[in-house]
């Protein structure tokens, strides 16, 4: 049977990730597909069960994205933690299948915060990236899978998964076992570190050309709106605060928002640089296309590598061998 929601409801839904839905085994909320004509339809209600066929019939459908009521959205983010812990700590899986799953849900809850970056949903985001970093710290095997899985969109919240998952793989690679540095601790800063950028007007983050000056400016203010939107959801650890507010830094003072040179500048921050500009070079934008590893590396080498770390550069370069 076919039921319609009442217009008022349908402005009530959050669109949810096809792909996430599938992490777990059965629908931990009321699922509504919308139709051609703009109606929403109960697709499958709370407890089914789903077959292994049912991601191939929304595939045949070509339908990428369900929806879910605004007030399910804590219990879906439940599901979501609940469901990667369990497959990440299962041995019978395989550890391309493991990243290809914490790829899906990280994708998943930045999408979320970037359409709507409230203090609650950054929270439960930090809860879907705990056991992400768990995986990267634990499996190298994983980690590179990861590394090799990101994909090419240039949209906010593919970016901040991407950059996420090449900065603590790198994180990994350079301190190793170093007990100084807290990967657990680090992990947030990485996959949330450009969070202020949901709040910069669409017309300028995705304008095909160069910025002018007032616009650079607004983009420029997503350094402090993110450290801001952090501390609202009391996840500003020092680590986290530091990666946020001096990612944009240079070592020759040209960066923002402080000017700051050489040594001062964090390695955690620079980190979380390089990873950014890997991932620019390496994705679609709308003033270029996207560039092969070879060619990214490169680039970097000859380009920006007098202003990074020559020996992080190397640790980055051995992420791709
Ligand atoms: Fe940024």
């Amino acid at each position: 049977m076919t039921v319609l929601l009442a217009e008022v409801e349908a402005a009530n839904l959050l669109p949810i990730d096809v792909d996430s839905l599938f992490l777990g085994g059965s629908c931990p909320c009321d699922l509504f597909r919308r139709l051609q004509g703009g109606e929403y339809v109960l697709f499958a209600a709370q407890g089914h069960e789903f077959d292994g066929d049912s991601r191939i019939r929304l595939k045949q459908f070509g339908t990428e994205v369900l929806y879910i009521r605004r007030e399910a959205a804590t219990s879906y983010s439940r599901f979501l933690k609940e469901s990667l812990t369990r497959l990440i700590r299962d041995p019978s899986i395989s550890a391309a299948a493991k990243a290809q799953a914490v790829q899906v849900a990280c994708r998943e809850v930045l999408r979320r915060i970037c359409e709507e970056p409230r203090a609650a949903f950054v929270s439960q985001a930090s809860e879907i990236i705990a056991p992400t970093v768990e995986l990267i710290v634990a499996s190298d095997e994983a980690a590179r899978h990861l590394v090799r899985l990101t994909s090419f969109d240039h949209a906010t919240y593919v970016h901040s998964t991407n950059v996420g998952i090449f900065a603590l793989a790198l994180a990994r690679l350079f301190f190793g076992e170093d007990p100084q540095h807290d990967l657990h601790r680090l992990g947030a800063g990485f996959f949330l570190h450009d969070l202020g950028k949901c709040l910069v007007p669409l017309e300028i983050l995705n304008k095909p050309g160069a910025l002018t000056a007032a616009e650079r400016q607004i983009m420029n203010r997503h350094v402090e709106d993110g450290f801001r939107l952090l501390e609202e959801s009391h996840m500003l650890t020092d680590e986290v605060r530091t990666i946020v507010l001096q990612h944009h830094e240079r070592d020759n003072g040209s960066g923002y928002p402080y000017g700051m040179t050489g040594p001062d500048i964090h390695p955690y921050a620079r980190i979380c640089r390089l990873a950014d500009i890997y991932e620019a070079l390496t994705s679609n934008r709308p003033y270029h296309t996207r560039r092969s590893t070879f060619e990214a590396l490169k680039f970097m080498r000859e380009t920006v590598v007098a202003d990074v770390d020559e020996q992080l550069f190397g640790h980055f370069v051995r992420l791709f061998m």
